[in-house]
């Protein structure tokens, strides 16, 4: 049975008590809406700890465009029966008011490489998702946490982040679970409609292609994406397009 948590206080006298003293805690954030790349992360820190820890909060302050809040897809009974299946120890399902009771006064601030690549579309959304890692790492006090390569800037931030501020926890890097036809899963996969569906598969088909990133991105505009960017970095090349109303992000491996 998967233990469910609202109040940060009931968890700090679990995460205090007997049962977990010289247990290793394994850590799964996330904003739910779970598809296979969430169960593979939720699987690996299964493997690597004894007590497995999973949250779900929507976290507003990463969101720049208030819509994209709105419609954000939210699956709670869905994603707590995977839990369950899967035997997941605790889920942390916390309030805003409690995780905000500062009202977002104090927030992590990187200022180099949280600017490039999705951050030079999404003002401000890596200081969120800093800010929430970092209160959701104090709360949990895991040994291990586990991130997909999907978001490969984000989890490259929370390294960083560790390791400037000197915490002990190991950052997990998971590979990127991908659907048949090769488009990685993502929660915002589920508001695509049916022909956008069909359209998106060319976007990961593209970023692999032998080709110069100025023509990738007159091929996907030529298909109808709005591209906001196609970028190599560090051996990889990342994409950020949208189709329709939803936003798609992924890399590869050159
Ligand atoms: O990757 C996500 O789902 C979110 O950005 C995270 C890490 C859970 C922070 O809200």
């Amino acid at each position: 049975m998967t233990k469910v948590i609202k109040k940060i206080s009931e968890w700090k006298k679990i995460r205090n008590s007997e049962e977990l003293k010289n247990k290793t805690v394994g850590f799964v954030p996330t904003m739910g809406a779970f598809h296979q790349g969430h169960a593979s992360l939720i699987e690996r820190c299964l493997i690597e700890n004894n007590i497995s820890v999973v949250s779900i909060f929507v976290n507003p302050t990463q969101f720049n465009d208030p819509n994209d809040l709105r419609n954000y897809p939210r699956t709670l009974d869905s994603d707590l029966k995977l839990l369950e299946k899967m035997n997941v120890d605790y889920l942390l399902y916390p309030e805003y008011e409690e995780i905000y009771s500062d009202n977002y006064r104090y927030k992590i601030i990187e200022t180099d490489f949280s600017k490039k690549l999705c951050g030079a579309f999404r003002p401000k959304h890596f200081e969120g998702v800093l800010t929430i890692v970092l209160k959701l790492f104090n709360i949990v006090k895991p040994h291990k946490a586990y991130f997909g390569e999907k978001d490969y800037q984000q989890l490259k931030l929370i390294e960083g982040m560790c390791k400037a501020f000197f915490m002990d926890i190991e950052i997990v890097p998971c590979p990127i679970v991908r659907d048949e036809d090769g488009l990685a899963l993502s929660s915002r996969n589920l508001l695509l409609t049916n022909e956008e569906r069909k359209i998106a598969v060319n976007f990961p088909k593209l970023l692999k292609a032998r080709m110069p990133n100025e023509l990738i991105k007159e091929e996907l505009e030529k298909l109808g994406f709005k591209v906001d960017y196609i970028e190599n970095l560090e051996g990889r090349r990342f994409g950020a397009v949208h189709i329709g109303k939803v936003r798609l992000i992924d890399n590869v491996e050159l």
